[in-house]
């Protein structure tokens, strides 16, 4: 334990303050795998994962993140198994109803992105609360991506910004780039500078697609319940060697 301490200590004293990624995306792969090397059910896996989700929030907030953004359950994990779905919601509901007031207490505002109106009635109201509670705090933004989609949320977009033209709102010649950016979830909110994900897999499955369109990728063979803060400080130290150039020079 003291050891993965001074471990963390060092690594994270090579960060440099001044270069650190503002948003930080997290695909948060490997629990059925991490469970399944085990021989254990992949719902053990899940129950691990919110281990890690707490230490990467924690390790977050200490480093000075400013948001950070997990996908937790996409558009097409509907198609898992009812049991594992129904896992998913209610590890949900526990982790919001147990860990809200410590995220309040330490300045943590919960966002959440997605199309939670057709999720269960528990999780909305958990939702809810977690959003209501922490909606005035300024520390970390913890959007959390449930239900979400790239596709479904540029589709929903396009669908305001037409909503906006046909009630002469807005007209053809307005819309931007900076329009639909202002139609997405993560409206108001700066684009990931980092996005991470886990167990080996180098997809992007979905996730901010719009948003990502000059992130930072980084992949890790470490499964998702054995991510940590040391995981966290690799990843924002590999940032830290990119020259970002957005289409410059
Ligand atoms: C992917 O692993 C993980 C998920 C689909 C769920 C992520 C959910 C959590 C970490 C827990 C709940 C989240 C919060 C924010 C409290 P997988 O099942 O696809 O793993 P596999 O690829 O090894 O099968």
């Amino acid at each position: 334990m003291v050891f993965f301490r001074q471990k963390n200590r060092d690594l994270s004293d090579k960060i440099d303050k001044n270069k650190l990624p503002i948003h930080i995306g997290i695909i948060m792969d490997g629990n059925g795998r991490w469970a399944q090397k085990r021989g254990m059910m992949r719902f053990y896996g899940h129950k691990a994962g919110v281990n890690a989700v707490r230490e990467v929030v924690k390790a977050s907030r200490e480093l000075g993140i400013k948001y950070l953004t997990l996908y937790a359950f996409s558009t097409e994990n509907w198609k898992r198994p009812k049991e594992e779905v129904n896992f998913l919601m209610d590890l949900l509901v526990e982790y919001l109803s147990k860990e809200v007031d410590e995220l309040n207490k330490n300045n943590v505002l919960i966002n959440f992105i997605g199309d939670i109106s057709v999720l269960p009635e528990k999780c909305k109201i958990e939702i809810d609360r977690a959003q209501n509670v922490t909606k005035n705090n300024s520390g970390l933004v913890l959007n959390i991506a449930l239900n979400y989609g790239g596709r479904d949320e540029i589709v929903k977009a396009v669908k305001k910004i037409c909503t906006k033209i046909l009630n002469k709102e807005l007209s053809i010649e307005e819309i931007t780039e900076q329009t639909i950016s202002e139609n997405l979830y993560t409206k108001n909110q700066p684009d990931p500078d980092l996005i991470i994900r886990t167990s080996g897999e180098k997809r992007l499955s979905n996730f901010l697609l719009w948003q990502s369109a000059y992130s930072e990728l980084w992949f890790t063979e470490v499964l998702w319940p054995d991510f940590g803060k040391e995981h966290l400080i690799e990843a924002i130290l590999y940032y830290q060697t990119r020259q970002r150039r957005f289409g410059g020079v």
